[in-house]
This record gives C-alpha cells, structure tokens and sequence, in this order.
C-alpha cells in the first residue's frame, strides 16, 4: 500500500518515516506531487489534520497520512497551540517563536507546557482514521540543547530531567506526542492488513478510538488565541 505524506515540513517528515519503518508500507512525500497544500482554517488539530488529509488524498488519488501538532500552554490560554508553527509572525524561524514564547512567560511561575499531535489517515472512498497524543512538560527559561526542532529547546521533560533537544530522535520519539500518536497509527495500519477499507467498509473496533472525541482534552481553538477561553 502506498500512502502520502501530507506535510512538506522535513523535520516532521523524518520522524514520522522514522516511527511508521516497520509498518511495510511505502510512504512518498507531499514534494512529490504538484500540489500547494491547504489552508489551515480548522479550529481543532484535528480539523486541520483531517482537512490536510482530505484534501491531498482527493489530490493525488491515494490514501492519505497528515498531521497537526502544536505546543499548549495553559499560562498564555493555550498559546501557541493552532498557531505553533507562525507565533511570532508568518515567516517566523523555529528561533523566533522560541523567543516570543520566553518572552510571553517572563515572570510567570506557571511554565506547564504540552505537545499535541493528532494525525488522520484518509482513504479515497471516504473512510478515515484518526489517532492521538500528548507529551507533558514545563518550558524552561532558556533555550537547552541542540537536537530536534521548534520549541524542542525549551521543553523539559521531567521524568528524564532534560529538554526534547538533549536527547537523541529514537528517544524523543519513543515519547513524544508525535510517537505516541503515529505508533497508534501504526497499529491500525498492520491491523488493516495492509488492504485498504472501502467506503462501505466496518472500521475495526478500535480504529478509530480518538474519532469521536478529537478535542477531548480541550485543545485550544481560534476563539482561545482571541482571548476568549474555549474550554
Ligand atoms: P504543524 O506543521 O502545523 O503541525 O505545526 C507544528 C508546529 O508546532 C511546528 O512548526 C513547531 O513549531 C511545533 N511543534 C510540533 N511538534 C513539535 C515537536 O515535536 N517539537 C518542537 N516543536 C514542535
């Protein structure tokens, strides 16, 4: 079975090809394809995954894999959360939103962080699958560390008492919100057999657990980074 990435983030790119190696399916990316991307309008992560999902398998004919991720931070309600990628502005470096983010929590004692990744794997016929995960952490006062990418500097992670840039990618992605929610992916991948559903096909039980409730830990929505608490 082949399947498209739908993201031209590389660094996402890597890990993601790195978590899904053993599933036996053949993963081509978005660069391959004559196709701009969409407009990411959603109010949820998982909106905007299943949009970008959507729309780049109804581009390219094939089942689709995409994803949306972002850094919440409860102190800034929520901030940067849908906006993770351009906090500091449209053409923001990973640098520039690492420094806003330490600006906004200047002062604040309050440095409880967490990623979320919500990825959607749509087929042709109709049928999608969705997964979910979270990573904890508190956002230190300077950057640490060099491996990873965006807010990966600042994220502490208590349990190992280091930032997601001081540890090498197979550790962050035994634990991060991108590894727990494609390793679930993963395991409804094999669970499919590698023959994709139809349209009028049963999902299996548990594939698509998180379909249901995508929101359930109350990301933050539009309405949040306008000031007005969503949850
Ligand atoms: P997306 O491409 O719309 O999903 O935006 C994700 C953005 O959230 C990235 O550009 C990063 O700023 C941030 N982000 C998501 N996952 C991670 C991670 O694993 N480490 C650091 N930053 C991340």
């Amino acid at each position: 079975m082949k399947i498209v990435l739908a993201t031209k983030n590389k660094d996402k790119i890597r890990e993601i090809k790195d978590i899904l190696k053993d599933t036996v399916v053949e993963f081509v990316g978005l660069d391959e394809f004559e196709f701009l991307g969409v407009v990411e309008d959603g109010k949820t992560f998982f909106a905007n995954a299943k949009k970008k999902a959507f729309e780049t398998s109804r581009h390219t004919g094939l089942p689709a894999l995409a994803d949306d991720s972002g850094l919440v931070v409860p102190a800034l309600d929520g901030a940067p959360g849908l906006y993770s990628s351009r906090y500091a502005g449209k053409n923001a470096t990973y640098e520039d939103n690492v420094g806003k983010l330490l600006k906004e929590l200047t002062g604040k004692t309050d440095r409880k962080a967490k990623f979320v990744c919500v990825c959607v794997l749509f087929f042709p016929g109709g049928r999608y699958f969705t997964a979910r995960g979270e990573i904890k952490g508190l956002i230190t006062e300077e950057p640490i560390g060099r491996a990873g990418f965006g807010y990966d500097p600042v994220f502490f992670v208590p349990g190992i008492r280091k930032t997601l840039s001081e540890i090498p990618q197979f550790e962050k992605n035994k634990m991060s919100h991108r590894g727990i929610a494609f390793r679930k992916m993963a395991e409804i991948i094999k669970r499919m057999k590698l023959s994709p559903p139809q349209a009028d096909a049963t999902l299996p039980p548990q594939a698509d657990e998180d379909a249901h409730h995508p929101d359930k830990d109350g990301e933050q929505t539009k309405s949040a980074v306008a000031g007005v608490k969503s949850e």
